[in-house]
């Protein structure tokens, strides 16, 4: 049974006080019911900022995460990160291919592939975002979009390396617009991206988890994660307040309790 997910992905946002404060706030309200521990509940804050979430967060059951890492162990990168640092300091979750990395930093299939490699390599939790533009949606090439940004990492870290990962599905043309998906039309296309891992690996493809992002937030959350194939979201401008971020995991929580007595009867 897959456990929700949800993940806020925080961008290029944040102080050391508002990162302070939105973390407190995640913490006392997840603090307040023991229903939060059915889901997996994650924050991928700015790189400078992780040891302090760190910190933060070492009492409790609230996952972090990076937004981003580079390839190789180390070497003549400047800027860079590598997994291998990322795992050294207690790092387990790494976003790779956002379409953001993919459009504004020129990031390619092979980059993306190769990134997700490294992130299986180094021990990482891989959480690999796939997506279509608004004219690939409109060409109606959506599925073959998908398809291609799949294949290229299946090609290149091989279908089992996905028993360690997590897939997101964010159309591009939903990030940040307040154009959410329809639950209908997200539903479609999750199901596309399990069966195409189904068709590598059936075992694979009944675990893993695919999270739809694009404009989740507090109001229309429940009615994606009720989605047979949605499991959980990747939450960015919703995940820097806190109230509308709980709000989010209290209907996946909802949806995960379903699920679970769903499973009791079924005994
Ligand atoms: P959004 O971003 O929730 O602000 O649309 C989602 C994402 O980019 O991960």
């Amino acid at each position: 049974m897959r456990k929700r997910l949800i993940a806020g992905n925080w961008k290029m946002h944040g102080s050391q006080n508002q990162v302070h404060q939105l973390i407190a706030g995640i913490k006392n309200g997840v603090a307040q019911s023991s229903a939060f521990s059915e889901i997996d509940i994650l924050v991928c804050p700015p790189f400078i900022y992780l040891p302090a979430v760190q910190k933060e967060l070492a009492d409790t059951t609230i996952l972090w995460g990076a937004q981003n890492l580079y390839v190789g162990q180390q070497g003549a990168f400047t800027g860079e990160i590598a997994g291998s640092m990322l795992a050294d300091v207690g790092c387990r979750y790494v976003l790779v291919g956002h379409s953001e990395r993919r459009t504004i930093f020129g990031e390619s299939l092979s980059i993306v592939a190769e990134k997700f490699k490294a992130a299986i390599a180094a021990g990482l939790i891989p959480i690999l975002c796939v997506g279509e533009s608004e004219a690939e949606r409109e060409r109606g090439d959506t599925e073959k979009v998908i398809h291609t940004q799949l294949q290229s990492v299946f090609d290149a870290a091989g279908i089992n390396a996905f028993h360690q990962a997590v897939i997101a599905y964010e159309p591009v043309w939903a990030i940040g617009t307040g154009m959410t998906a329809t639950p209908a039309l997200a539903e479609e296309v999750h199901a596309y991206i399990r069966q195409l891992i189904a068709k590598n690996n059936v075992d694979i493809a009944k675990a893993i988890r695919i999270l739809y992002g694009g404009s989740m937030k507090a109001d229309n959350a429940a009615s994606l994660l009720s989605m047979p194939n949605i499991d959980g979201g990747l939450i960015g401008g919703a995940s820097l307040d806190a109230n509308s971020f709980l709000t989010i995991c209290a209907a996946a929580c909802k949806e995960q309790s379903t699920i679970n007595e769903m499973k009791v009867n079924q005994r």
